[in-house]
């Protein structure tokens, strides 16, 4: 019932030329892959010509971040409406290297998301446990807080058509992978939790996506997990024959 999704999160990596030569090339060969949907979240420059350049390809383009206000004296700050017209339709909120490096809080993620969903983007929300944290055995407990502030005032309806990124930060850009039974764990629960205080229904077609060094090697174990939905990709997307690689492991 949901669609397998594999987003591509370029971080600060591409210049806008480099992207529109990316996206031109992976289009022409996801061209005749099916039943995947396939994202990628460029740099803000990037946005309007990489748009331009998946016109009718039916992939998805993504902002990586964004302010939460429609607009106002917010220096280099960007507004869910600004990057809908710019051509995005999905916004990444709360990475964990947002989290980390640039001071986002459960409760700024949940003002993007309630502005993302006004402006009628999708919100992929990140959530993850630290290495510490696990080791501390606090890992669903952080979770829950996540998923409990992050979507708080979210409804149900809402929650269907989001997507949720489970990205341990332990897993993200060190080669270090959760284990499929590690990452089915974590999703199960981020499920049953959704089931709780969203309904089974919007549960069931919210997509949870892994994230942590997914590569085209580990890429079919993990997705085969009836909790993984999909995929959010940092390095490997960087490279068309990687990215090609793990959307193909995603067919169902
Ligand atoms: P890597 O795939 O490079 O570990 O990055 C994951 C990530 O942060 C995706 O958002």
């Amino acid at each position: 019932m949901r669609t397998p999704l594999i987003a591509g999160n370029w971080k600060m990596f591409k210049t806008v030329r480099e992207s529109v030569a990316f996206v031109t090339d992976l289009r022409a060969r996801v061209s005749a892959v099916t039943g995947v949907t396939i994202l990628v979240a460029p740099t803000f420059p990037a946005l309007p010509a990489v748009a331009a350049a998946l016109e009718g390809s039916g992939i998805g383009v993504a902002a990586q971040n964004l302010h939460w206000e429609r607009e106002g004296a917010f220096t280099g700050e960007v507004s869910a409406p600004m990057l809908r017209e710019a051509g995005a339709g999905w916004a990444i909120i709360g990475h964990s290297e947002r989290r980390t490096l640039f001071g986002d809080t459960d409760d700024s993620v949940n003002r993007k998301v309630r502005s993302t969903l006004t402006a009628t983007l999708t919100p992929i929300v990140c959530i993850g446990e630290t290495w510490q944290e696990r080791e501390a055995n606090r890992t669903l407990e952080v979770l829950d807080r996540q998923i409990k502030a992050g979507l708080d005032g979210v409804t149900g309806t809402e929650l269907a058509g989001s997507v949720l990124a489970y990205e341990p930060v332990w897993a993200i850009g060190t080669g270090r992978t959760a284990t499929p039974a590690q990452a089915q764990q974590a999703h199960e629960h981020i499920r049953g939790r959704l089931t709780q205080w969203f309904g089974p229904d919007a549960a069931a077609r919210c997509r949870i996506l892994y994230g942590g060094s997914v590569k085209p090697d580990n890429a079919a174990a993990l997705m085969s997990q009836p909790d993984i939905d999909g995929a959010l990709v940092g390095g490997a997307s960087l490279d068309t024959d990687s990215f090609v690689k793990i959307v193909e492991r995603a067919r169902r």
